[in-house]
């Protein structure tokens, strides 16, 4: 079968079998239903994923500010009022989708994921929903020292953030098995567009915000905003049931390198660089936290069984650096 390549998502067959509405492979008698998508989190990587499953899907977001509501209708989603914090506001949910999305993050604090909780607990309102896809993060691995990461490696979350993560990954694998809902669950590393809030590495030179020296740096992962779109889409269509993959590029990068590309492809100053006694002085609890975790995280899951071929495999690309010249 061709790669999955982003418009051709509605065309390709489901690997686990659904009910013929939600299957895009089964052509439609005219008149009937476009399945259903419930989109819990539509942020950026949500609206991306509008964009490209519009055409064929009933769209459907989740979302507790009013203010985006519009937006979210212009972008072809009818917003649902919800607030993943208030389980009495989530009453809706039930039965209106045939799979869902989760992309929101759990609240900022303690080692459970009470917003999962609350979803689930929604979902369990009716059978209608089948699948689920979730973006939790490549940080519930915790320090691997650089070593290369598959998905078979137990987690080892350092930080309460990644325990919340790990924490809902497993309500999420408990619900499916519990209900025969395919469960897929993507691990996603720094995420990174120049059209992302907070996600343009430009931003991070501009702050002069230092990098570790080369003797103490830490492997990093990244993923493009619209790969992982595409990777959430394809995984709606193609991710087996309770299995986790995980989503990132092909670049094998140390932090401090990859700044120094970015600055490269930008002509900008390359970060300062510092000692790591030096960073616990200087940096955030959260960036130190960064810097403390190294881990090379393997993609051939997402390459096979979603059958996806990357629109941008290396930062380089993604971040739209001129083409090397073969080397004579
Ligand atoms: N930044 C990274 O590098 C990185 C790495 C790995 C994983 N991730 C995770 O990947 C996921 C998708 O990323 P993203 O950039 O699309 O995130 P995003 O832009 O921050 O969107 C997340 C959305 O979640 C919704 N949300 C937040 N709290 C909510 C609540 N209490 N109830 C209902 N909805 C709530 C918000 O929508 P409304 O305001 O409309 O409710 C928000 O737009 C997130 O979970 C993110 O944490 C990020």
């Amino acid at each position: 079968m061709a790669p999955y390549t982003g418009s051709d998502c509605a065309y390709l067959c489901l690997s686990v079998p659904l009910r013929p509405a939600l299957n895009p492979a089964c052509p439609l008698p005219s008149g009937l239903r476009r399945p259903s998508l419930l989109i819990v989190g539509c942020g950026d990587i949500g609206l991306r994923v509008l964009a490209l499953l519009r055409p064929r899907w009933r769209l459907l977001a989740l979302s507790s500010s009013p203010q985006r509501w519009p937006m979210l209708r212009a972008a072809g989603a009818v917003p649902l009022p919800g607030d993943l914090d208030d389980p009495g506001s989530l009453w809706r949910i039930a039965g209106l989708a045939d799979a869902v999305l989760h992309l929101a993050p759990p609240a900022g604090a303690g080692q459970v994921d009470l917003r999962t909780a609350h979803l689930l607990q929604a979902l369990a309102c009716s059978r209608r929903c089948r699948r689920i896809v979730y973006a939790s993060t490549s940080g519930v691995y915790g320090d691997a020292a650089g070593a290369w990461v598959d998905e078979t490696r137990p987690p080892a979350p350092a930080t309460d953030r990644a325990r919340r993560r790990l924490d809902a990954e497993a309500q999420l694998r408990g619900f499916g098995r519990r209900r025969g809902v395919a469960v897929t669950i993507l691990r996603v590393p720094g995420i990174y567009a120049l059209d992302r809030q907070g996600g343009d590495p430009r931003q991070r030179l501009l702050r002069g915000t230092s990098v570790l020296r080369a003797q103490d740096d830490v492997y990093t992962n990244h993923i493009h905003a619209d790969d992982l779109a595409r990777a959430c889409a394809a995984a709606l269509l193609h991710g087996r049931p309770q299995r986790v993959l995980h989503v990132s590029d092909d670049s094998q990068l140390r932090m401090g390198d990859y700044f120094d590309q970015v600055a490269k492809i930008f002509d900008l100053a390359p970060p300062p660089r510092i000692s790591r006694a030096e960073a616990a002085q200087q940096l955030s609890p959260m960036a130190l936290s960064f810097l403390s975790e190294s881990r090379r995280l393997l993609n051939r899951r997402m390459k096979r069984e979603l059958r996806l071929r990357l629109r941008f495999p290396t930062v380089d690309q993604g971040l739209g650096a001129a083409p090397q010249m073969p080397s004579a």
